[in-house]
Formats: C-alpha cells, structure tokens, sequence
C-alpha cells in the first residue's frame, strides 16, 4: 500500500480521493511541521500533499528521493517547492490550477474597492462609537467606477479581475513580458504604474518577481493610486510600501499576501489607508474543498501510473 504524507488538515471531505491509501499525518491538528519533521516524514513516504506553507527544498527531497515519487501542493502557486530540484530527482510536481481564479479575483476585488473608499478605515470608527455623524469631508475615498486599472500579470486572475473591472467601466491595462496582442497590453511595467489609478497584482511569486514593485516603482505610482497584492508578498518590497503610504505617497494599499506569513511589516500595519487580509484569497468552503481534491487527486493518480492534467513544468 502507497505512503502519503498529508502535512496539513484539508477541508472535510479533500482526503476522499486517497481512500485506499496509508495516510501519514494527516496532522489533525494542523500545526505545521517543522522543516526538520518534513525531512525525516519524506523518507518514508510515496507521496506529499503540502500547502504553501511547507518548504520542499532540496533537503526534503534528497531525503525522499528513491521513493518519493509526488508532491501536491494544494495551491496554486508553488514558490515553496524547489520544481527544478524535485524533477532532477524524478519527482513530480502539482499544483492546483483554474479552481481558485474566480474566488481570488472576488478578494482582489474586495480590496480594491475597500481600500480605495477606505472601508476599514471608516468601519473601525463606527465600531469605536468614534462616528460623530454625517460630515461632507469625512472618509473621501477614491472612485473605482471609470478608473484605469493596471494589471500586473495577466493570467486566469488577472483574467478574472478584467471580466468584473468591465462591470465598472474600468479601462483596463495589463503588462506581460510577452506582448498578449490584447487592447491594453503595456510591454513596459513603468509605464503602466505611471498611468493607473489602482495596480492589482496578478503575478506568480518565486526569484523572478523578488521586489518587482521596490521602492524606485512605487515612485513611479499617482500618489492617489491605489495598490492591490492577492499574488504573493515576495512581489512588493514591504518596508518601500510602508515609507510610500506612512509617507503620502501612495493614497492607499490593499494586501493579502505577506513577504514573511504570518508576519507582517510592523510599519504596515500602522499605515495609513491599508487594508490587510490574512491570506483569504481563495477561502471559500467550495474554493478550499476543490483545491483538497484537485492535490489529493493528482497524488493518486500517479501513485498508479498515470500522469495528472496539474503537473508543474519548471518555468
Ligand atoms: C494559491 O493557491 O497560491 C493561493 O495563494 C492560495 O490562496
């Protein structure tokens, strides 16, 4: 019987498609392994399911390697997994691609208009009892309706952000290396955060977009543009953002996603016009139980011989 290392709880009902097999965890009570705990379970097992706050490095491999023949990651992205590495070893790697767009681009959305109309800010006041009542000069926001969104990436979310920014009147931009052939497309990246009013992030994390938006880029942004991240935190260098915001310089920040998870900036948290979310982007009950299936799945099926459609190809 196969070995399979589930490292985190999944929603119930997301360990359905490895009935059959042996099941080490699942880790009930969802702390996280320690890495060296994750090095010392992957010698003994067939198959992972991790999340993406497992780090599948080198080590982890070596140590599964010879019978370690899959890693899932119930994500879609894979920045905590060494692809390259894994495949050297013959080791597969999945990820869970189109379940999670719709939903993530719903929280994109909801950053965006919260963080431009300054609903934390103003809800926080009114759950302080410090609403002294209606004013004609309080909590000024920005408008979202006919604003110039700029997409950075433009793959299923970003697709997904468009399709509901079309329902605002939004004149939409995006910016891929490769030139889309799409109305819209911006080749140049400065160029795009110098004419947006809202940038959404849409990119996937990993070396490539280490601080894609540092400080000389946020330099670049309207002072009364708007930013949006549900990609992942490595993308903006935080301690830039932070300056930005406390600064003046940005009117506002919309954040999901964090450079070192569970932390958060310190001055970021404090900063003016900024709204944080922990990691929420794809947490629906629907969302989180498809992307269980879809990691869980992809485990099994290689676990027989066969070759899942979610395979990661080193990018
Ligand atoms: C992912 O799947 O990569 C998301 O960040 C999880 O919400």
């Amino acid at each position: 019987m196969a070995s399979v290392l589930v490292t985190r709880r999944l929603p119930e009902g997301g360990l359905d498609p490895l009935a059959g097999h042996d099941l080490v965890g699942p880790n009930h009570d969802d702390r996280a392994f320690t890495h060296d705990e994750l090095v010392a379970h992957a010698r003994d097992v067939d198959g992972i399911v991790c999340l993406l706050t497992d780090r599948i490095d080198p080590q982890v491999l070596n140590a599964g390697a010879g019978r370690l023949r899959v890693v899932a990651n119930a994500a879609v992205g894979y920045d905590n997994i060494d692809v390259a590495a894994a495949n050297e070893r013959g080791i597969v790697v999945c990820n869970t691609p189109g379940v999670l767009d719709e939903t993530t681009a719903d929280v994109a959305f909801l950053l965006i208009l919260a963080a431009a109309r300054g609903a934390w800010v103003a809800e926080r006041d009114l759950r302080a009892g410090d609403w002294p009542g209606w004013g004609i000069t309080q909590y000024l926001g920005r408008d979202v309706h006919g604003a110039v969104l700029g997409l950075v990436g433009y793959g299923r979310i970003g697709r997904a952000v468009a399709r509901r920014a079309a329902g605002f009147d939004m004149t939409v931009l995006h910016h891929t290396r490769h030139d889309t052939g799409e109305p819209g497309w911006r080749g140049d990246l400065d160029a795009l955060l110098a004419e947006a009013d809202i940038v959404s992030l849409h990119c996937p994390g990993g070396e490539a977009t280490r601080h894609l938006i540092d400080a000389r880029r946020l330099a670049l942004m309207k002072p009364t543009a708007v930013l949006v991240n549900t990609a992942r935190g490595t993308v903006v260098d935080e301690a830039a953002l932070a300056d930005a915001l406390h600064d003046g310089r940005l009117f506002a920040a919309g954040l999901d996603v964090y450079e070192r998870e569970p932390q958060v900036h310190p001055r970021l948290l404090d900063a003016p016009g900024t709204m944080l979310l922990p990691h929420i982007g794809s947490a629906s009950f629907t969302t989180r139980l498809q992307m269980a299936h879809l990691a869980t799945s992809a485990v099994a099926t290689v676990l027989v011989g066969g070759t899942p459609p979610n395979v990661v190809t080193p990018g």
